[in-house]
């Protein structure tokens, strides 16, 4: 595929989705639109790509940042043709052919779109286009063939005459063109149709009556070629990816207990052994081990999960990485930057963000880490806080391998905790606490006697430890 370029049209408005945003950018399991198309035309090992952006364009270009293509602009959106023609100043005759793709169809395959340059290259083809046949073909382009079954040309629903409208043939959207043909024809497009645009589907019946070769290749997957169109299509795409994911992963050795319930992203791996109750969402890079218990309702966003990690329901873990062994909530909230080296509990109603807690260290209920480095082997009691924030600036906790943080500690950040030191339970720690001391900011308790009986008798006779009468003056 060295030397074949692609371009992907990706400058229309999506007026059906009633979206301020541009089409393309909408998400399927978080990932949006146009990625899935980049992701699938690199993967078949395109030399260029060129993505044509218009409305919208800014919002576009930063969905593919870091991605290698380049960006051609369409200022006004007059039709898939001259969306190509935007972008001729990118294609180059020096790549023999061309592939030309819809932004808003996802799910076409790499695979495809090598099978359709090598029939292309093979049939000396000036367009090779993929159809597919649909139950319900409204929306698509219908393709017509002649009488010796020769793609003659494509007619948009708009266009179509009732007898057309039958024909449940459609094009995909996605062609290969000889680049000589596909440059020079869509300069001469006409706008002679139902909605006053360029198609880009008249230089098929051009190619037809110049008797030059059209191809089309029928796709086994009549899913491949979905279009999304509303936000319905978009809810069809999302089950199909989920759905093949969960395939994927099955066959991998991953359980899921329910594969129509959960939702893991195309660019997540997952290791054998590994189970996932219902409900769970995985979502962007997100890496996960071996053996990894995952349970209901669990939401993960671009984190590692280490082998044989736990992470108990409806946790939710973004941008962190959990090490080996690691056991993590109910209810438990790891935010960007959480790392839990191997063994490490965290518990019920615990949040961390921006901090490293080490090997085998435990905060086990209703505790907030913030921006700390907790050493190995530390106990974070019950309650613990660490007050971070000043109002104005973050501040860092550092707590020593081996302290015991007594429940309902307050850590006033900047402030440290050195190794084996001992907080006691209730205390506000405004100082560093050397190593191996205890630290102790509560007032010395006094029980005053009687002081109940004597000033709120009412107390006592309310939970019957005094009679109506008794100790009245
Ligand atoms: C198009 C095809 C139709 C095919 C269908 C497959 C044409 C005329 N029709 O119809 O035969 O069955 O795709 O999904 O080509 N775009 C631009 N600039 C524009 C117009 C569109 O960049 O001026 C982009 C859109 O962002 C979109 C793609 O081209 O990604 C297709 O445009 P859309 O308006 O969705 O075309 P369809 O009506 O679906
Ligand atoms: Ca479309």
């Amino acid at each position: 595929m060295k030397k074949t370029q692609a371009v992907i049209l990706a400058a229309g408005l999506g007026k059906r989705m009633k979206s301020s945003l541009p089409k393309v950018i909408h998400t399927v399991l978080g990932k949006p639109l146009i990625r899935f198309v980049v992701d699938s035309v690199l993967q078949a090992g395109v030399e260029k790509v060129t993505v044509v952006v218009g409305h919208g364009g800014e919002k576009v270009r930063e969905a593919l940042e870091g991605y290698p293509v380049v960006f051609a602009v369409q200022e006004e959106q007059l039709g898939t043709g001259h969306a190509v023609a935007s972008a001729l100043d990118t294609l180059h005759l020096s790549s023999p052919e061309t592939i030309v793709l819809c932004g808003d169809a996802p799910l076409i395959s790499p695979v495809t779109l090598r099978k359709m340059v090598r029939r292309h290259r093979k049939e000396k083809a000036v367009v090779t286009l993929l159809t597919a046949y649909l139950e319900d073909p409204s929306g698509y382009g219908r393709v017509v063939r002649s009488p010796s079954g020769e793609v003659a040309k494509i007619v948009e629903e708009k266009d179509a005459s009732p007898e057309e409208r039958e024909v449940n043939e459609v094009n995909s959207g996605t062609y290969v063109f000889d680049t000589a043909y596909l440059m020079e024809g869509v300069k001469t497009l006409s706008r002679d149709n139902a909605q006053g645009e360029y198609y880009l589907t008249d230089l098929v019946y051009r190619a037809f009556s110049e008797e030059k070769r059209v191809v089309a290749l029928v796709s086994d997957d009549p899913d491949e070629i979905l279009g999304v169109n509303s936000r319905q299509d978009l809810a069809q795409v999302a089950g199909i990816v989920a759905l093949r994911k969960a395939e994927e992963l099955m066959e991998k050795g991953v359980t899921l207990e329910d594969p129509y319930g959960t939702y893991v992203a195309p660019d997540v791996k997952v290791g054998p052994d590994t189970v996932i109750e219902p409900g769970v969402v995985i979502k962007g890079k997100t890496r996960i081990g071996k053996g990894v218990f995952i349970g209901a309702g669990c939401y993960i966003e671009d984190s590692r999960i280490g082998d044989g990690a736990t992470l108990r329901p409806y946790s939710v873990v973004t941008e962190s990485v959990v090490g080996r062994g690691v056991r993590v909530g109910p209810f438990a909230h790891l935010r960007p930057g959480t790392e839990l080296k191997e063994g490490v509990h965290i518990g019920n109603f615990v949040e961390v963000k921006n901090s490293r807690v080490g090997e085998g260290s435990k905060a086990n209920h209703l505790t907030y880490i913030g921006d700390a480095t907790v050493g190995k082997k530390v106990n974070v009691g019950a309650g613990t806080i660490t007050c971070n924030y000043d109002g104005l600036k973050k501040h860092r906790t550092v707590i020593g391998d081996g302290a015991f943080i007594g429940s309902n500690t307050e850590l006033v950040a900047p402030v440290s905790v050195g190794k084996g030191a001992l907080v006691g339970a209730g205390t506000t720690v405004t100082e560093d606490v050397p190593p191996f001391s205890l630290a102790l900011s509560r007032v010395r308790q006094k029980n005053i006697k009687s002081w109940v009986r004597e000033k709120m008798p009412d107390l006592l006779r309310k939970s019957g430890l005094l009679k109506d009468d008794e100790g009245r003056k």
